[in-house]
């Protein structure tokens, strides 16, 4: 819990520690009331310590002290004090052994971070400032240890004993005890440390590496999950390949292990050969698993795989570097995953992701740079911006520099500064010495928060050939930065022409007669307005912009209607063509919205029907494609674009809309959802995931027909995949059918004994969008399988109901918003860090018409004026209520 006053820590303030730990050596005691630990910390004077203070003030919170000896001798009381987080031993020698002996509760621990117990086995998780919860340490990223660990724990109830590097020894001693010892030679940061006992069954598989190396691999999870590891197992060694064959990266132990635990704050941790596991990022199997989850498992194990290198053995100097680990991590695992399946789908994903969530945090009251220069609670800042708009930055460098001189860059990176705690301006340096491409104006990215607005205009002049892009770019002043400069913008693009893609030549530059493809370029946008003439254009072109999503930008074009069905039907970039869909859909919805207003039936343009209708019957297409161009918009998309939002225009206007598809498309549609079934055997295949995908996008669509609802109940019944299963058990919670609750019960009965299944179930029904849910999720609240302290399960129903939900969640009696509050307000102490993410869809309250904006300020008040709130859900309340 928070201090009176909670403080706000600034980049600006950084300083180097004043002392080192060369070696720490862990004693753990597991017990069923508690734990003791006891750390023996070989530490020494900084040489290149700022001041020259001979006190040492270490990290501890919620500790209960035992003793403190330096040297061997114990250390009187009034040789050291403790003052909130920090314990201060006055006066210390240049070189010492520091011995501390602390009990710690994990038992007790609902928190979810330091040492806590999940379905019976003790786990941790310290990352960002979790260790010092299990001890007094130098608990900041930038001083790294070598660690040995010894776990004494009962033999019966905790069989495996696991720590991060190599297990030197073990041993079975009296009273039913047994104990191992780990030592890793790797110096890292402490949040790297992890410790795991517990009745676990594991399936064991080997990789041999580039040199030759065998590591073996263990996936340790409860007996009762043995049958969901085979697809974590084949994800973790084709992440291990593809890091050797992409980034030259090789894995650098004899062992590696991955634990699944129930209840964990997020998706998973890359502890230094011991990554823990959210179940939800491991376990997968076709009748419980959906595509999305199959996917989502080989995307977090690869993550955290690619952590070891970057992030474990290159790490961030403080916390306010940490995209540094995590912008890089994710853009590798968005690269795999693409290598993996659809390169265009996946990108088409991500960018979903990033308009709609990352776009929203730019714009609202928490909205920071990809690295921030404070917070009050660091894991507040495990943001989308962060992660995504983090990995969108480095996806620029790679396109400024192009693939081999950006992998020599990450070369440099790695060699220059393995075994360090480094900045985002290192890795920035490196790209840029090993390229020669000067990105002065580019590192604006990392320091300068906002989604940058690009306005484009085109014009042909047929008389001179040419061909003119007017470009001018802005930023919108975010909270404590008024005034934006011009980033360095990379701006991809081609122009269409009748036939295809016509060749570029862009006056003042150098024909470039190298490289095979003169038809697409990158455009280095760097001022606030600027112009790009290309010369001897035959034709009037459509030009193609920001292909592959090239920024992380809002991007508006003179377009008509035309070149925007050609985009559409004919552009070779799949995220260009897939906008394109986007756009027009946009403008059926403000038509629309412009109907509903004045009283009208909507109606759709013949000119949108057809293209769909012919998306319908492309066979050539990807039909995960067709699947993603035949969505309007998400209301969450939407809502980014339309200001100020009204939540319940816009869902009417897009059912509206998509009831008008269904009805004109019925043909098309059931011979899509026809030809993408199949009785084959189920496997997460790109390309049987893309026929699945059209298949119940077609389904969705036909609910608003007389033909859905049998359609769905046959697949409900018939269907032995979750991916249709699902989908099916989502048309039908949505319809009028009688045979929901005959639905939900069987899906109830068939799946009670799989939580991750009951999650779904869950969330199924907290998304449902007709009237009633929230009275429905409240009761669910009391449901036996429903469990407050399991962050899945909240997410499951809470989370999914505020923020995947928004007609319910708005209702205009404001009982979603009261409902939200209270849940934070019980979580606040629970679990600080589920309680402030929750609060994610209140805090953007501005966006919202008046009236909306006073009932949710004042719940947002309500949270407020309790007592004893937890930093984390203080500075996110605070901040969204500052004006
Ligand atoms: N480093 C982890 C990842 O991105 C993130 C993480 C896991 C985390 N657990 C956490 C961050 C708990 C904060 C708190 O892979
Ligand atoms: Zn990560």
């Amino acid at each position: 819990m928070r201090d009176a006053q909670p403080s706000t820590i600034y980049l600006k303030d950084y300083r180097v520690p004043d002392y080192l730990i060369d070696k720490t050596s862990l004693s753990f005691h597991l017990g069923e009331r508690s734990t003791e630990v006891t750390s023996r910390l070989t530490m020494r004077r900084n040489p290149a310590a700022e001041t020259a203070s001979q006190s040492l003030e270490l990290h501890g919170a919620e500790l209960e002290l035992l003793s403190l000896a330096i040297n061997g001798d114990v250390l009187p009381e009034g040789d050291w004090e403790q003052q909130g987080e920090l314990l201060c031993i006055h006066r210390v020698p240049e070189a010492f052994e520091l011995e501390c002996k602390t009990r710690i509760y994990p038992q007790k621990n609902t928190s979810l971070e330091g040492l806590y117990k999940s379905s019976g086995m003790f786990c941790t998780q310290c990352e960002a400032e979790g260790f010092r919860k299990i001890t007094y340490y130098l608990d900041r990223p930038d001083v790294m240890s070598v660690f040995d660990v010894e776990i004494i724990a009962d033999a019966d109830a905790y069989p495996v004993l696991l720590s991060n590097g190599n297990c030197t020894a073990t041993e079975t001693l009296d009273n039913g005890l047994h104990r191992s010892v780990w030592h890793d030679p790797f110096p890292k940061p402490a949040y790297l440390f992890a410790l795991v006992a517990g009745k676990l069954s594991r399936i064991s598989d080997s990789f041999t590496t580039m040199s030759g190396r065998d590591v073996a691999l263990h996936i340790y999870v409860e007996e009762k999950d043995l049958d969901k590891c085979d697809h974590a197992m084949q994800s973790l060694k084709n992440a291990m390949r593809w890091d050797e064959e992409v980034y030259g990266r090789e894995y650098d132990l004899e062992l590696f292990n991955i634990v699944a635990v129930d209840d964990f704050n997020m998706g998973a941790m890359e502890n230094k050969s011991l990554n823990i596991f959210n179940t939800s990022c491991v376990l997968a199997k076709p009748e419980t698993t959906t595509d999305a989850g199959f996917q989502r498992v080989e995307g977090v194990v690869a993550h955290e795989y690619f952590h070891n290198w970057s992030g474990n053995r290159v790490t961030c100097r403080d916390w306010f570097q940490l995209s540094l680990k995590e912008g890089f991590t994710v853009f590798r695992d968005a690269e795999f995953s693409a290598d993996m399946g659809s390169p265009t789908v996946k990108r088409v994903e991500d960018v979903t992701l990033l308009r709609t969530a990352q776009f929203a945090e730019d714009a609202g009251p928490m909205a920071h740079p990809v690295r921030p220069d404070s917070f009050i609670e660091i894991s507040n800042f495990y943001t989308v911006t962060v992660y995504e708009k983090g990995a969108e930055v480095v996806r620029m460098i790679h396109t400024l520099l192009g693939p081999e001189p950006f992998r020599a860059g990450s070369d440099l990176y790695f060699a220059r500064h393995d075994g360090q705690a480094v900045t985002c301006e290192d890795f920035v340096k490196a790209m840029e010495d090993a390229s020669g491409v000067d990105l002065s104006q580019f590192r604006l990215w990392y320091s300068q928060a906002g989604t940058p607005q690009l306005s484009v205009q085109g014009d042909y002049d047929a008389q001179a050939q040419r061909y003119t892009l007017s470009v001018t770019q802005s930023c919108p002043a975010t909270p404590g930065q008024a005034e934006k400069a011009p980033f360095h913008i990379p701006l991809k693009v081609a122009l269409l022409g009748e036939a295809g893609q016509l060749p570029l030549q862009l006056k003042g530059q150098p024909q470039d007669t190298e490289t095979a493809d003169n038809t697409e370029m990158v455009l280095d946008v760097t001022e606030a307005k600027q112009q790009f003439v290309f010369e001897n254009v035959i034709e009037s072109p459509v030009a193609s912009l920001l292909r592959g999503f090239s920024a992380p930008v809002k991007l508006s074009m003179n377009y008509q209607r035309a070149d925007l069905l050609r985009i559409m039907q004919s552009d070779s970039d799949g995220f260009c063509r897939w906008d394109a869909s986007q756009q027009l859909g946009l403008a059926e919805i403000r038509n629309a919205l412009a109907a509903q207003a004045a009283g009208e039936a909507a109606e759709v343009a013949q000119d949108y029907l057809d293209a769909c209708q012919q998306l319908l019957e492309d066979t050539q297409l990807d039909p995960a494609m067709v699947a993603l161009m035949l969505q309007l918009p998400s209301e969450a998309y939407l809502a980014e674009l339309i200001s100020p939002v009204n939540v319940h225009a816009i869902h009417q206007a897009r059912e509206a809309l998509r009831k008008g598809i269904a009805t004109a498309l019925v043909e098309p549609l059931q011979a899509a959802y026809r030809r993408c079934a199949s009785d084959e055997a189920y496997r997460p295949s790109a390309e049987q995931i893309a026929r699945r995908s059209l298949k119940n996008a077609a389904l969705s669509y036909l609910m608003y027909t007389s033909h859905g609802p049998e359609m769905a109940r046959e697949q409900f019944e018939t269907s032995r995949n979750m991916t249709d299963r699902s989908a099916a058990l989502n048309a039908i919670v949505n319809s009028d059918m009688p045979y929901k609750s005959d639905a939900l019960q069987r899906f109830y009965q068939d799946w009670q004994h799989e939580p991750l299944v009951i999650n779904q179930w869950f969330q199924v029904q907290a998304m449902c969008r007709l009237p009633g849910t929230l009275e429905r999720v409240v009761e669910l609240m009391s449901h036996p399988a429903y469990d407050a302290a399991n962050p899945n399960k909240v997410r499951a129903l809470v989370g999914a109901f505020c923020g995947q939900n928004a007609v319910n969640f708005h209702s205009e009696d404001g009982a979603g918003y009261a409902f939200l509050a209270d849940r934070v307000i019980e979580l606040n102490r629970r679990n600080p860090q589920i309680a402030s993410r929750l609060l994610g869809p209140l805090s953007k309250w501005r966006k919202y018409t008046p009236e909306v904006q006073q009932r949710m300020r004042g719940q947002l008040e309500r949270i407020l004026a309790e007592p004893e709130l937890s930093s984390d859900v203080y500075e996110v309340v605070s901040k969204s209520l500052k004006d």
